[in-house]
């Protein structure tokens, strides 16, 4: 039997990928304000999330979940959110389109500060200093003093989520969200795209469906749905600190949840047996995401899906493999026959960025996109041929028009990613390379559908 859970029992465990703070009263200060702060997330918006997942276990739903792999202070501007956000729309549009299923529509955003880094310190020119790890806990640049963790910067993490939530809560239920805006969301650059005359179509087919209903009596005044969406927020669960500063016993069933966003990720270095990490999450009651990377064995699969989801409860659990695309073919079958065989109600989330890093002739970590694009077909072919239903994307995307991924329709040369290379940690597809991938799912989930349609 596990033992009894608290907010605070990961302290006893392993907790690694977390900063040192050298002064242990001005953490403890930050902490006890935090836990004053207002939840920025409410325990039945959890609820609900789950229970939109639970769809996506049975085929009945899609995940999409992106956002910036780190979002920084520096680059907080309400221009960035509405970009990342109408991004992010543009492609459920595609998606719900084009499989006819509901998205369920979750944000790397408001939250997604932390980093797990490779080493815990870096050296430039023989200085040795504590590695970057993320906004919340220091700064980016290269001095002893940008370095030093700093637990007020989690004070300014928490203000800048809850901004960044608002005004994403604004945008989802204020009428920007609305479907009769999509034609308006035809972006400039999409003229030049390859996929410009098929994003139109689209878009024309469904501003005929949305007529053809407004004519029946449905539109956005008399059917809420068409003029708003659900969106939640979700970023990994690294700084425990912060995390369990804004875990709060929700008043109506007395149950524990992580009130900084409404979905929590554990790390591929971090899932180990004996984790903080672990222990921290396995007590909350978020939906929770675990990336699964070429190190995990299915037995240690199974033990952390009977650690985090004893119950069994379908939408708790989404696992987002990361492979690479030359390993997935080979690495993943064995993950989903062990959950298949055990029974386990989970959700399978392609996440195509992590395994397809390389480093540029020019010294450019970058992420070329046909590799990316090769790890979500090899993903596709082995749930289906495992019999399974994948039925999510994990992506790091921006809204912005940057230079991070090599190739897509409107191909960016290694030589390019000089031109706008901004991201404070791993490359992001641009809003091209992100709409390019919502076309190219569509047309693999539709593959997927069409087979189960016809089994079922
Ligand atoms: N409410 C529905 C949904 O969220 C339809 C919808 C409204 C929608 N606005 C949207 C879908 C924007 C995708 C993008 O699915
Ligand atoms: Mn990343």
């Amino acid at each position: 039997m596990a033992a009894k859970w608290t907010p605070d029992s990961w302290r006893s465990q392993k907790g690694i990928q977390m900063p040192f703070y050298r002064d242990a009263d001005a953490l403890a200060s930050v902490e006890a304000q935090l836990g004053q702060f207002p939840p920025l997330v409410f325990a039945g918006e959890a609820r609900n999330l789950k229970a939109d997942l639970a769809k996506v276990v049975t085929g009945d739903a899609f995940l999409l979940q992106g956002g910036d792999c780190a979002e920084s202070f520096a680059e907080f501007h309400p221009n960035n959110i509405r970009d990342t956000f109408r991004v992010l729309l543009q492609m459920a549009v595609v998606l719900t389109f084009a499989s006819k299923l509901p998205v369920v529509k979750v944000g790397r955003m408001a939250g997604q500060f932390a980093k797990p880094r490779s080493a815990d310190t870096e050296t430039i020119g023989g200085v040795e200093l504590p590695s970057y790890r993320g906004d919340n806990v220091n700064d980016i640049a290269f001095t002893p003093e940008a370095r030093e963790p700093n637990p007020q910067r989690m004070v300014q993490a928490y203000n800048q989520s809850a901004a960044t939530l608002n005004l994403v809560r604004a945008f989802s239920t204020g009428g920007y969200a609305s479907l009769d805006r999509v034609h308006g969301w035809m972006l400039d650059f999409m003229g030049r795209s390859p996929w410009a005359a098929k994003f139109e179509q689209m878009a024309d087919q469904i501003g005929q469906a949305l007529d053809f209903m407004r004519a029946c009596g449905l539109d956005a005044e008399t059917v809420p749905q068409l003029g708003a969406t659900s969106f939640y927020t979700s970023h990994e669960a690294l700084l425990l600190p912060f995390e369990q500063a804004l875990t709060r016993q929700d008043s109506l069933t007395g149950d524990w949840y992580d009130t900084s966003a409404h979905m929590l990720w554990i790390g591929d270095r971090t899932r180990f047996e004996g984790s903080a990490h672990v222990e921290y999450l396995r007590g909350i009651g978020n939906p929770i995401g675990l990336k699964c990377g070429p190190s995990l064995e299915p037995d240690g699969l199974l033990r952390l899906l009977d650690t985090l989801n004893p119950k069994r409860e379908a939408g708790r659990i989404t696992l987002i493999t990361r492979y690479g695309h030359d390993k997935i073919e080979a690495g993943l079958p064995k993950l989903v026959r062990a959950v298949l065989r055990e029974g386990h109600p989970v959700i399978w989330s392609c996440d195509p960025m992590h395994g397809n890093v390389v480093k540029a002739a020019n010294g450019y970590k970058t992420r070329p996109f046909d590799r990316i694009l090769a790890e979500v077909r090899g993903f596709f072919a082995v749930h289906r041929a495992e019999g399974s239903f994948g039925g999510g994307i994990h992506a790091e995307m921006t809204g912005q028009n940057v230079t991070e991924c090599t190739g897509g329709a409107i191909a960016i040369t290694d030589e390019g990613l000089a031109d706008r290379y901004h991201t404070h940690c791993d490359p992001r597809l641009n809003a091209a390379q992100s709409l390019e991938l919502a076309f190219l799912l569509a047309e693999m989930l539709n593959e997927e559908l069409k087979e189960r349609r016809a089994a079922a």
